[in-house]
C-alpha cells in the first residue's frame, strides 16, 4: 500500500498571540508549516502529501515553490477544529486514495519531524492492521486540579504506562474516515484532540512508536524557541 502525508493547518493559533496564523510564523528562517512540509515533501517513501488549509488563507500560495508543487497538493477545506480539518481533507480524497493507502496525518505546528522519526513510524506499522503514532513515555509527575480558578491538586495520576501523543498518526485511509465519520455522527468529534482518540472509539488499539523531544508541537510562544532550538542543531 502507498503512505500519503496529510497536513492540517487550519488553524488560527490563538495561544500564540498575533494576527499571523501560527503555521505561518518564521521558526528558524522560514514559515513553520514549511519545515514539515518539505520533510514529507522529499521522503521518498511518502507518495504524495496534502496540506488542508481554510478557504480563506492567503498564505499558501507563497509557499508553494515550483519543487514543492510537484509533491504537494493544498486542499482549502479546514474546519472550525483540527478534527474537522482532518476529517474534510479525507472526504476530499476519496476519488484518489484507496482504501488500503496508508494516510499519515502531522501537524503543522510540529515542525522538528524528520526523516528518520517517519521511517521509524512506516517501519513499525508495515506488518500492523490498524495503525498508530508517534508518541513519548511521560517523565513528569502528574496531578489532576481540582477545577477551581486558584487550584489544588487533588491526587496525583499515576505516570507509568502513560504516554504522551505525537504525530505522524498513521492509520489505513478507509479505517481513519470511518473513525472520524462514526465520531461526528455520535458527536464526539468535539471532545477528541487526535486521530488515534477517534480510532480507540472504535475498540481498536493504536500502536504507540517511541517518538522524539525534537518533534514537540508549538503551542506557546516559547514552544518556538526551543523548537529553533532543535532545528538549527546537529540533525543526527
Ligand atoms: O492548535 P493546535 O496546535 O492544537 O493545532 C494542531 C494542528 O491542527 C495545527 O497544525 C493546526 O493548524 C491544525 N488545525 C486545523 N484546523 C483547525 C485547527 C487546527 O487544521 N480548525
Amino acid at each position: 500500500a502507498r503512505h500519503f502525508a496529510l497536513i492540517p493547518a487550519a488553524g488560527v493559533g490563538a495561544r500564540m498571540g498575533g494576527q499571523i496564523p501560527k503555521q505561518y510564523l518564521p521558526l528558524a528562517g522560514q514559515p513553520m508549516l514549511l519545515h514539515a512540509l518539505q520533510r514529507f515533501a522529499a521522503h521518498a517513501r511518502i507518495a504524495h502529501t496534502f496540506v488542508v488549509v481554510s478557504a480563506e488563507d492567503g498564505w499558501i500560495d507563497a509557499l508553494m515553490t515550483p519543487a514543492l508543487r510537484q509533491r504537494v497538493s493544498i486542499l482549502r477545506v479546514g474546519g472550525p477544529t483540527r478534527q474537522d480539518s482532518v476529517f474534510n481533507g479525507l472526504n476530499a480524497l476519496r476519488e484518489q486514495l484507496a482504501d488500503a493507502d496508508w494516510v499519515l496525518v502531522h501537524d503543522a505546528a510540529r515542525p522538528g519531524v524528520d526523516a528518520a522519526l517517519i521511517d521509524r513510524l512506516l517501519d513499525a506499522l508495515a506488518q500492523d492492521e490498524v495503525g498508530g503514532l508517534l508518541a513519548l513515555p511521560v517523565v513528569d509527575t502528574l496531578k489532576r486540579g481540582d477545577g477551581a480558578s486558584s487550584p489544588r491538586s487533588q491526587q496525583t495520576v499515576p505516570r507509568a504506562g502513560l504516554w504522551a501523543a505525537q504525530t505522524p498518526q498513521m492509520f489505513p485511509y478507509a479505517l481513519l474516515h470511518r473513525a472520524l465519520r462514526q465520531a461526528q455522527e455520535q458527536g464526539r468529534l468535539g471532545e477528541i484532540t487526535d486521530d488515534a482518540s477517534a480510532i480507540e472509539m472504535l475498540g481498536l488499539r493504536p500502536r504507540l512508536v517511541e517518538g522524539s523531544p525534537r518533534n514537540l508541537k508549538v503551542t506557546l510562544a516559547q514552544d518556538a524557541a526551543l523548537a529553533e532550538f532543535f532545528l538549527k542543531g546537529p540533525h543526527p
